[in-house]
């Protein structure tokens, strides 16, 4: 061999590294399929969206492998055959892994120096936390309508019920002290105080007062939660289970809407486990994380409340945040519409994962903010 030939191939074959790296440094997965349909490469952002190999994928059929995937079949076919450079950002889901992803994929052509088509090249992009958002947005909007309309029904219920209430102890002291009528006024003004407490959260959903910020240490929130909730189940197997991760600094945040946050969620997976179950508490620092496209990267405490209670059904999955939504007898159903809107005006996200017969798990994430 000579000299020159071997170091056109060293050059040659550096070159080729080169390109591969570059390929596989790409955050969007990058599949090339030959004009013979064949997938010829495929980057690890790839793997991880389709659940593929890379030793599966790379000289396998692209119709074989992705035959479930109509729209990107059609997308690879119509850019291998005509050449032109087709986007979906709507439409396409992968569901090899056993998940669907959401996905945004463009197919070009891959084109030789001479022009000539030589096949496709075919890019995913993963917008799962895209589409979560776009849901939480419309969910918002839809809270705070019902928010808007709850609390004006409130103010108006707000005067009558005080007068009833008025009217109720007017009549009790009208009554002899061992009067078989003093139970019933005093239901009525038991039952007064339990709607007026309950206007007075409603009223409060619908007007913030504001954040209280200051450095809050979660860990303390979350151990005193538990500490007394432990108390109010003595008597049930009911186990309490901590994984904290101490490297979480205390973050700026409201601590009295935090506490009611978390001790709704707490209690929530209480009633739900009735006398036997265990309860986790988790908490982890997610780094890098967008909450929008636009948004810069920044860092994000999660903190898990899981229970092994009975689940929630998915049909009802979506209700859960609505006013006024809930299976329990005594039940007001505002605690997961506060919840939610406490972690809005912290700028957080919290998202619910839940399977019947398994369990129940809240996930709050906050920005780490100090
Ligand atoms: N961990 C859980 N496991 C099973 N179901 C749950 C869980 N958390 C919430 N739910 C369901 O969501 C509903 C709404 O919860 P939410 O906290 O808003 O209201 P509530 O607990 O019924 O009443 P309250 O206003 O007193 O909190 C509950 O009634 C229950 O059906
Ligand atoms: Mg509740």
């Amino acid at each position: 061999m000579l000299p020159s030939e071997s170091t056109e191939r060293e050059t040659q074959k550096l070159r080729d590294d080169y390109y591969a790296t570059v390929i596989d440094s790409v955050g969007d997965g990058v599949i090339v399929i030959s004009s013979s349909g064949l997938i010829t490469l495929c980057n690890p952002a790839a793997e991880e969206i389709t659940g593929f190999s890379r030793k599966q994928a790379q000289g396998a059929s692209f119709n074989t492998l992705f035959a479930l995937e109509t729209t990107l079949l059609q997308m690879v076919s119509k850019t291998i055959h005509t050449g032109i450079t087709i986007s979906d950002h709507e439409n396409v889901v992968v569901r090899s892994t056993g998940r669907v992803t959401p996905v945004a994929a463009t197919c070009y052509p891959l084109l030789e120096g001479s022009g000539e088509n030589i096949g496709a090249i075919l890019t995913l992009k993963d917008i799962t936390y895209i589409r979560e958002l776009e849901a939480a947005v419309r969910q918002a909007d839809r809270l705070s309508t019902l928010g808007t309309l709850a609390a004006g029904l409130a103010h108006e219920v707000k005067n009558p019920l005080g007068g009833i209430k008025g009217a109720a102890q007017l009549l009790e002291r009208e009554f002899d002290p061992n009067s078989e009528m003093l139970d019933y006024t005093r239901v009525m003004i038991r039952e007064t105080e339990r709607i007026d407490h309950i206007i007075r959260e409603l009223l409060e959903l619908a007007s913030p007062r504001g954040l209280r910020l200051a450095p809050v240490n979660l860990h303390k929130i979350l151990g005193d939660i538990l500490l007394l909730q432990g108390q109010a189940v003595a008597g049930r197997t009911i186990s309490f289970c901590k994984h904290f991760d101490p490297s979480i600094p205390d973050i700026m945040a409201d601590e009295e809407m935090l506490t009611r946050l978390f001790l709704n969620l707490i209690r929530n997976a209480i009633d739900a486990m009735g006398n036997h179950g265990s309860l986790t508490v988790s908490s982890r620092v997610l780094g890098d994380f967008r909450m929008a496209q636009n948004q810069r990267r920044s860092r994000m405490v999660a903190i898990e409340v899981s229970d092994d209670g009975p689940g929630i059904p998915a049909q009802d999955l979506e209700n859960i945040w609505t006013p006024f939504y809930s299976t329990k007898s005594s039940g007001t159903g505002l605690g997961l519409t506060i919840c939610h809107k406490i972690v809005a005006e912290h700028r957080g996200m919290i998202k619910v994962e839940s399977t019947t017969g398994h369990g129940t798990k809240f996930t709050v994430l906050l920005p780490l903010i100090q």
